[in-house]
């Protein structure tokens, strides 16, 4: 039997932890400061990294009592360190190094996005190599191509060129008039709404094309023109149908770009995960079209696609169980770690 691996995310505004071991979820906790984001409409860093610190121990404890463990038997840990921001990071990791000194276990520096692809495997098993992976959130649009998640790099196939499709959904949402954070929000004022109410442009679709990059700032743009010609022309903003018109937006780019790269890579695979694979939507629309296609889909539960601990754990157990070497002590944090 592996030891348990304790993982540590901070790099946005979640701090969580999770223990794995052998590939199975023993127990976990998150804590989030949307909340305190709120009124500015987006994530601050510095209220994001002084949340981690308020946070930290705290989740570590709710993790361990959830598994009927004890720091004692941690026996190695895992910690994000990029990509991310910086000082909510350093938190992470400053407490990952205090942790694994302190225990006299091996810590693992996680690539984030990493961590996004193997929370898959703690609701369904191990990935099939290859696979391709498309990673939606507030922070990221990212379309990967997974081998053998501890040996293989990821390769990156695309990503957004300016806006990520779950910023898109905060900052319409704002324009709409609806809460923060606006992804949630979109999918509920949608309900009932015409998705072809509204022609909304697909970007980067065209023929000439990049085919896996993306773009949503446009879209944004489009239907935050959109809100304004209504609201001139008395008539009120029919909100269900313009939500659902962009829903289907950015579901239709989304699902048509992942399921050619598939196609392109001869992967039968495609995993699924980020805040905004929660949206009705691009479930349903991704279902739809991986049947069409032959591709299995996999989801994990809402709480696996956005940011956690387990998923770290996940990714330190797999590095483990392949033998991968620890990282040093003086290990530093990536902001904008590459792949
Ligand atoms: O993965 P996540 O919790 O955090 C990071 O951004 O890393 O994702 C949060 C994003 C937000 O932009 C939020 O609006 C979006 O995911 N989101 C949704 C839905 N639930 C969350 N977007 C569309 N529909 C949803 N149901
Ligand atoms: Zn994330």
């Amino acid at each position: 039997m592996g030891p348990v691996v304790l993982g540590i995310e901070s790099s946005c505004d979640e701090t969580g932890a999770g223990l794995v071991r052998d590939g199975r979820l023993l127990g976990h906790a998150v804590s989030s400061s949307m909340d305190e984001h709120a009124r500015y409409g987006g994530v601050v860093p510095e209220i994001a990294a002084r949340a981690h610190v308020h946070a930290l121990a705290p989740v570590v404890r709710e993790a361990l009592a959830l598994a009927g463990l004890t720091m004692r038997d941690i026996g190695a840990v895992a910690v994000t360190t990029g990509p991310g921001l910086s000082g909510a990071l350093q938190v992470g990791v400053a407490a990952a190094k205090a942790l694994a000194y302190a225990r006299g276990v091996p810590l693992y520096g996680v690539h984030h996005l990493a961590g996004h692809v193997a929370a898959d495997t703690l609701e369904h098993g191990p990935l099939p190599d290859p696979c391709v992976a498309l990673i939606v959130s507030g922070g990221h649009t990212s379309l990967l191509l997974v081998r053998d998640l501890a040996r293989d790099p990821i390769v990156h196939l695309g990503d957004t060129l300016d806006d990520a499709a779950g910023e898109c959904f905060d900052k319409v949402a704002r324009v709409f008039g609806l809460p923060y954070p606006g992804g949630p929000a979109i999918d509920r004022a949608a309900r009932g709404g015409d998705p072809r109410a509204v022609a909304f442009p697909r970007p980067l679709t065209g023929p000439g094309d990049t085919p896996w990059a993306f773009s949503f700032s446009g879209l944004k743009t489009a239907a935050a023109r959109w809100a304004e010609r209504q609201r001139t022309g008395g008539a009120g903003l029919p909100l269900a149908d313009g939500a659902a018109s962009l829903q289907e937006a950015v579901a239709d780019v989304l699902t048509r770009k992942a399921v050619a790269a598939c196609r392109a890579h001869a992967v039968d695979t495609l995993v699924l995960v980020g805040g905004v694979a929660a949206n009705s939507r691009v479930r349903n629309l991704a279902g739809e079209r991986c049947a069409a296609a032959g591709i299995t889909l996999r989801v994990p539960p809402p709480w696996l696609c956005t940011d956690n601990g387990a998923m770290i754990a996940a990714v330190g157990d797999l590095l483990i169980r392949a033998g991968a070497a620890p990282a040093p002590l003086d290990v530093s944090v990536d902001p904008s770690a590459p792949l």
